[in-house]
């Protein structure tokens, strides 16, 4: 017999075929996440799961769910799972790091760039057949090159972010609880207070997990710190930043402009976010090429198969924020 296994939604061809073949599936997952009710019916049914970052795993769903050993998160962010009601009923969860981070970094420079350049704008411009060719004045956007590049979370991702950016000569600041490890940190990156960072940095790039400490980490006061010429870049999670306090920072022209991934309550940005024009807006897809999303699906298949098995699962999750993003 082999083991039961629900999947919340549709993952990869070549993740749903190792999962047909090794699993009993509860049902097969549509290409949209489940309804709350839904969603617990499934993981009321199954050995074992794989949730994405939009399935809230609350309290009474993770003890409803009596027959479940493993939660695997198709993320490495977890902020979706009630972590410490897993834990009380001895729900294994686990996560997908390293597969995503230069995935995930490289979508932060092209966000970075895309927002400093004017990418989009360009774009839009060039697709509405109103372009009257080139100007000394026309989408004047801001270096990069040489600037002071402030990176919130020195994790993989932050680490990955900070190694693209010695092509552009930068200066790398940044912040998290504690410096790095001489070992682990370059030499050219230097540690900073979230004030000093802040008020020191041309482009501010948010790499922190989101856990209850990290919420709203930058709201009114510390955008308040930005430079009027910097510029704020989320690929992490939206709730890190209080969205309205941004909001009223890009209206008033208090920061330079923001390039946005992530946001507070998704899929819905705060509506005047989608007025800016200094505003980049994306959907979610920090980690949206097809081998990461492949790679990721592979992990939470180990992680199962290895719990399912009696074995250690090699990315069990045991606390927030310790392993960062
Ligand atoms: C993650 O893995 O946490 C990412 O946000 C998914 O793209």
């Amino acid at each position: 017999m082999r083991p039961t296994l629900y999947i919340s939604c549709l993952l990869p061809n070549p993740v749903m075929a190792i999962a047909r073949e090794r699993f009993h599936l509860v049902q097969e997952p549509l290409n949209t996440l489940p309804c709350p009710a839904a969603l617990r019916e499934g993981l009321c049914q199954a050995d074992a799961a794989i949730v994405t970052l939009g399935d809230r795993i609350d309290t009474e769903t993770i003890h409803a769910a009596t027959r479940l050993k493993i939660l695997a998160n198709y993320a490495v962010g977890y902020n979706n799972i009630d972590l410490a009601a897993a834990q009380q009923r001895g729900l294994i969860v686990t996560n997908t790091p390293d597969v995503l981070t230069d995935t995930t970094a490289d979508l932060t420079w092209a966000l970075l760039l895309a927002t400093a350049r004017r990418i989009v704008e360009g774009d839009t411009l060039v697709r509405s057949g109103t372009w009257t060719g080139w100007s000394p004045t026309q989408l004047l956007g801001a270096d990069v090159s040489g600037k002071v590049l402030g990176i919130i979370g020195m994790g993989r991702i932050g680490q990955a972010v900070a190694q693209r950016s010695m092509g552009f000569r930068m200066t790398v600041l940044y912040h998290q609880r504690q410096p790095l490890a001489a070992a682990t940190c370059s030499q050219t990156w230097q540690y900073r207070s979230l004030h000093a960072l802040l008020e020191e940095s041309d482009i501010v790039t948010i790499h922190v997990p989101l856990t209850p400490d990290t919420r709203h980490l930058l709201g009114a006061r510390e955008l308040g710190l930005m430079k009027p010429t910097a510029f704020l870049i989320n690929t992490a999670r939206g709730p890190i930043v209080d969205e309205g306090a941004m909001v009223e920072a890009l209206t008033h022209d208090m920061i330079a402009g923001a390039g946005l991934d992530v946001y507070e309550e998704e899929p819905a940005p705060h509506p005047l976010l989608t007025r800016l024009q200094q505003v980049v807006l994306l959907p979610h897809i920090g980690s949206a090429t097809l081998q990461a999303r492949i790679n990721m699906g592979r992990i939470c298949l180990d992680n199962i198969q290895a719990v399912l098995g009696g074995r250690p699962a090699p990315n069990q999750i045991h606390e927030y924020g310790g392993c960062g993003t």
